[in-house]
């Protein structure tokens, strides 16, 4: 009979304590993972300047966008990049938030809209992760382990983990991540609260996920918050329990460890205008509150299972720096497209050399320089044609294939989901100071197929490249 999950557990915390020594060690001398420096992005601001403006200076700190598996980027973050500025980040991480797969036993779909071949725009639903394991619930430990030991590595000494789960795996979590940190670096658990979905019939139905808090050392950075008061408490202005009359504190009610509506409202109508269209997407209020209760301005905030990049796309607004990883093509590709469409500071994006490549399509483009005056030129760049690479490569959901192959015949640019251009291609990093992202209705259901672009003059002639990704995940490149 095999052992019980409880008398593993000791197995598979110390089997993930040494394979994270053995990365730690790795990482020192001769890391295993190394980084691609793929794209500097400078997002366009809006007016269609081309970001030359907002060039960063070597040596000063670049948020970072990663694809790919994040126990081998872990080990290229303690490792660090030369190449592109990194220093080794262990013990340089204020706040931590991990949302990973909760062990459910289900598979995940993130939903894209592109326009039609017979005009009605067609909804494509694909599969954006999976969250089954070999081996149940100890397979989903196996692998969480390893990552949580390498977390505790790259927290600061005032800095703090949240874990995200629910009632599926957060009780064996709990024990896992007090074997790595210590129960007396157990904080608090904070019940989010929320409604919504279906009723069951014969239990209670499960409304609220768990954060887990843990600090790495005793002294941690914290910043009390406040909720409104309710309805009943304002029109009674006073504390009964207590007997007295109580001036209310004009911030509101300070926050228990449980959350629930108002700022944190779980994410329901399928027309929010925060609606990404994938299927486990958090609420920006919920991360604004872990943001601002759990670091300072300017402090490194990461989220090494970003999804749909809530975390990074908060952290920016609130002034803090952000690391993030996602190792789903659409999870990265939705959010790539949110971060530049907040206008976000320039960032890198990057995969480890030992990520899944794409697949490659091929892109038509025509370009032309044109002088211009005061040193600039004007490029325009066209795109007319797009062909996605074709059979095995190409995942298309059963449903859609004959629709989409009338798609790739009449209208093969309607598949684009983003392209971007980079000026002064170096042949090394693409910095794209161009971009055109599909939107997710109306007009802005197809990228736009033109772009004009003033750029200082070049002395030796230009290399203009394109770049292009699709619905489907896949990359092409032209010059
Ligand atoms: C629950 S979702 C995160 C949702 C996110 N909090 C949001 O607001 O959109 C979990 C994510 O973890 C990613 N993931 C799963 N295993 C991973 C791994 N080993 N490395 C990196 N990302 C992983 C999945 O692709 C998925 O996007």
């Amino acid at each position: 009979m095999s052992d019980s999950l409880i008398a593993r557990l000791p197995k598979i915390a110390a089997a993930g304590k040494k394979e994270a020594e053995t990365i730690m060690e790795r990482a020192k001398s001769c890391p295993s993972v190394s980084l691609q420096a793929d794209e500097c992005v400078y997002p366009l601001i809006s007016g269609g300047a081309t970001a030359t403006e907002k060039e960063v200076s070597s040596g000063e700190w670049r948020n970072r966008l990663f694809y790919g598996d994040n126990l081998g980027l872990m080990e290229a973050l303690l490792a660090g990049d030369p190449l592109t500025d990194l220093p080794p980040l262990g013990g340089k991480i204020d706040l931590i938030y991990i949302d990973p797969p909760f062990a459910s036993r289900s598979g995940y779909r993130a939903v894209f809209t592109v326009p039609g071949a017979g005009g009605e725009p067609l909804a494509l639903e694909q599969q954006a992760y999976q969250d089954t394991w070999d081996d149940g619930l100890c397979g989903y430990l196996r692998m969480l382990s390893p990552r949580l030991y390498l977390i505790k590595a790259l927290l600061s000494e005032r800095g703090s983990l949240i874990v995200h789960m629910d009632w599926h795996a957060v009780h064996y979590v709990k024990v896992l991540l007090d074997e790595i940190f210590g129960c007396k670096s157990f904080r608090n658990e904070i019940a989010w609260c929320y409604g919504g979905g279906g009723a069951a019939k014969r239990t209670y139905p499960r409304k609220h996920d768990q954060l887990l808090w843990y600090t790495k050392g005793n002294e941690w950075t914290f910043h009390k918050q406040f909720r409104p008061y309710t309805k009943g408490t304002l029109e009674r202005g006073l504390t009964a329990a207590k007997g007295g009359r109580y001036a209310l504190n004009k911030e509101g009610a300070g926050l228990d460890d449980w959350w629930a509506g108002g700022e944190v409202q779980k994410i329901l109508s399928p027309t929010a205008f925060e609606n990404l269209k994938f299927n486990t997407q958090k609420p920006e209020g919920l991360l604004r509150r872990i943001i601002r209760g759990h670091s300072r301005e300017g402090d490194l905030v990461a989220d090494f299972f970003c999804g749909t990049g809530t975390t990074g796309a908060v952290a920016e607004r609130l002034g803090r720096r952000w690391i993030m990883i996602d190792a789903g093509k659409l999870a990265f590709m939705i959010a790539f497209k949110r971060l530049l469409a907040q206008q976000c500071k320039p960032f890198f994006n990057q995969s480890a050399n030992d990520a899944v490549s794409p697949a490659y399509g091929r892109l038509a483009v025509k370009k032309s320089v044109s002088r211009g005056s005061a040193g600039m030129e004007e490029l325009t760049v066209e795109l007319f044609d797009y062909q996605p690479p074709c059979g095995e490569r190409l995942s298309v959901p059963a449903g859609a294939r004959e629709q989409i192959q009338k798609l790739i015949a009449s209208d093969p640019l309607a598949l684009l989901e983003y392209w971007m251009i980079d000026p002064d291609y170096d042949g090394r990093i693409f910095r794209s100071r161009w971009q055109s992202c599909r939107s997710r209705r109306g007009e802005g259901l197809r990228v736009d197929t033109k772009a004009a672009l003033l750029v200082p003059r070049a002395a030796g002639g230009r290399r203009i490249c394109v770049k292009a990704v699709d619905v489907f995940g896949c990359e092409s490149r032209e010059g």
